[in-house]
C-alpha cells in the first residue's frame, strides 16, 4: 500500500498508509491530519491542500496538469518548486513519499 510521511511546518510528522489510488490529499483527510484542509473534496477548486514534496519524489508523481498550475498561483502559503495540490497525487501501490505542509493553508 502507498504510504505518506507528512511533515508538518512546525516539524510534527505522521506517517500514513492509503490505498491504491488514493491521492495524498485523501489519505491526509481520512485520517484526520492538521495542515491539510481540501476545501472543495479534491474538485481542484480550493489550493487549500497545498503540500511541498521533497525533492527526490518529484519525478515519480504524476505530472502537474495545467489548471493545477494556475491553482498554485493562488495558495497562502508562497509557491515553491517543489509545490503540488495533494487532491491531483494519486498513489500507487507501493510508494513512500514525502511531503511538508505548509504553516497555513487558508
Ligand atoms: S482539495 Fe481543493 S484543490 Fe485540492
Amino acid at each position: 500500500m502507498p504510504k505518506v510521511t507528512y511533515t508538518s511546518a512546525s516539524g510534527d510528522i505522521n506517517v500514513l498508509g492509503g490505498n491504491s489510488g488514493d491521492s495524498v490529499m485523501e489519505i491526509a483527510v481520512r485520517n484526520g491530519l492538521p495542515g491539510i484542509v481540501a476545501e472543495c473534496g479534491g474538485s481542484l477548486a480550493c489550493s487549500t491542500c497545498h503540500v511541498f514534496v521533497r525533492e527526490e519524489d518529484l519525478e515519480g508523481l504524476v505530472a502537474m496538469g495545467e489548471l493545477e498550475d494556475e491553482m498554485l498561483d493562488g495558495t497562502t502559503e508562497e509557491r515553491r518548486g517543489n509545490s503540488r495540490l495533494s487532491c491531483q497525487l494519486k498513489l500507487e501501490a507501493d510508494v513512500h513519499v514525502y511531503v511538508e505542509t505548509p504553516e497555513s493553508q487558508v
